[in-house]
């Protein structure tokens, strides 16, 4: 009679094991077993690798912090939409503004700010989990949104801004050299030389023939941090001696684009100008924006005003610095230009080379693409970054 007994009992002790060991086996985290390690053996290391693969979920959770309907979160798109929207290469990555998505903000992979909106923010996370990234991003220039108090010093993990130095790039445009490939911007250009690029045609040359006046200003924002308006002023008085026309556009002119209309406008400018001024709102290091595409995309040569290395962003001799150039020499330049064919179309020998792109017009360029991007290279996430002096790193000398 105790045989049965005892049958039950095991069979009873079989269950009970089998139940406590798939409860172990399905509550067991990988991760801890993979930072074991088993570099010795690959197979083995395949093997976990899998398991990990499965058993973890492989979407990166962002956190919009400041406001998911102002410049530029707004265009980040909500969920994985932005990311699919735009054909991402990657698009495992998940935005929302709402903190309580994830149990708690500290389970996001990712905190994001809006370096414009972060500065007067009065209630930051609490209760930060060391594996999270905080990102201060923005397209807008630092002399404009300094970030002057020291809070934020230590803070941030990484930037997504315009600055070449940034971890996730948000330029304005993107360069391509004739095979295509994205070369630029950056900080270290390894353009070729002038002299060495191949010569226009002569078609190309004649198109340029319809021009007749010297210098257009598109600009909608009539007194700006740069002062930039006070050397309009001198230019052109300058360029008044040589009976050369700076003619103002917009806001702040006397003039209108043909029907109010890019297209017609953009037209206006190729036909008819030689040079165009590509002045920024601003000073600050990397901030170039689509004020220089304006003039490359329509033949006409860029005159630049901004606290840009402009090396970073286009070969020599093809654009007037106005910065760099007293006024006097910079319109004798200009002047040069309007009076030599052959010298005016040395300018656009660039154009054989190198083409300059929109940043949202393909997904390897895309800021937000360049995200998502960035959250799947591992090495990049592993690494712990931090910007200790945030302060030094963003704001323009003395600007606080
Ligand atoms: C698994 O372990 C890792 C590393 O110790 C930890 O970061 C993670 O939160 C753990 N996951 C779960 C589901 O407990
Ligand atoms: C501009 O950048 C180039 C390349 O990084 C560097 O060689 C050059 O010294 C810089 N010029 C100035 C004025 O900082
Ligand atoms: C400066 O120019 C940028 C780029 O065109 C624009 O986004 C920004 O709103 C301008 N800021 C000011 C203060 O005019
Ligand atoms: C990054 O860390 C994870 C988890 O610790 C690890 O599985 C992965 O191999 C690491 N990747 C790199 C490229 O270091
Ligand atoms: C992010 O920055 C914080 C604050 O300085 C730091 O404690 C943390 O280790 C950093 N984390 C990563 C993943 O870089």
């Amino acid at each position: 009679m105790l045989l049965p007994s005892r049958k039950v009992f095991y069979c009873i002790l079989l269950v009970l094991m089998s139940l406590v060991s798939y409860h172990a086996f399905k509550t067991y985290n990988f991760t801890n077993i993979i930072s074991f390690d088993y570099k010795s053996s690959v197979t083995l290391k395949k093997v976990i690798e899998n398991v990990a693969g499965a058993s973890k979920s492989d979407m990166k959770y962002i956190l919009q912090w400041t406001s998911p309907t102002n410049v530029p979160f707004v265009y980040m798109g909500q969920g994985q939409e932005g990311f699919i929207d735009r054909k991402c290469p990657y698009t495992n990555c998940f935005v929302t503004a709402d903190r309580s998505f994830l149990s708690d903000h500290s389970k996001f992979d990712i905190i994001v700010f809006a370096g414009p909106e972060a500065v007067g923010l009065y209630s930051l996370p609490t209760n930060r989990s060391p594996h999270q990234k905080y990102v201060f991003a923005t397209i807008e220039s630092s002399h404009n949104y300094p970030v002057c108090s020291n809070r934020f010093d230590g803070y941030f993990n990484w930037t997504w801004t315009y600055n070449l130095d940034s971890e996730v790039q948000w330029g304005y445009f993107a360069i391509r050299n004739s095979n295509g490939d994205k070369v630029g911007p950056k900080k270290q250009m390894h353009w070729m030389k002038l002299e060495d690029m191949d010569p226009v045609s002569e078609e190309f040359k004649n198109g340029l023939k319809t021009k007749t006046k010297a210098a257009a200003w598109f600009v909608s924002n009539c007194y700006t941090a740069s002062h930039r308006e006070a050397l309009v002023k001198e230019l052109k008085s300058e360029m008044n001696k040589y009976g050369m026309d700076l003619d103002v556009y917009g806001k702040c002119g006397d003039l209108k684009c043909p029907n109010q209309n890019v297209k017609d406008c953009d037209k206006l400018l190729k036909d008819t100008y030689y040079y165009y001024l590509s002045f920024e709102n601003s000073s600050s290091e990397d901030y170039v924006t689509e004020k220089l595409l304006h003039a490359l995309e329509n033949d006409v040569v860029p005159i630049v005003y901004g606290g840009a290395n402009y090396t970073r962003f286009m070969p020599d001799g093809i654009y007037l610095n106005a910065k760099e150039l007293d006024v006097k020499t910079l319109v004798s330049k200009m002047n040069e230009g309007i009076t030599n064919a052959d010298k005016y179309a040395e300018y656009f020998r660039w154009k054989n080379h190198y083409s300059y792109h929109r940043q949202f017009e393909s997904s390897d360029t895309d800021p937000y693409c360049l995200f998502c991007t960035h959250l799947n290279n591992e090495e990049m996430v592993n690494k712990t970054t931090i910007y200790k002096d945030f302060r030094k790193w963003w704001d323009p000398p003395e600007r606080c």
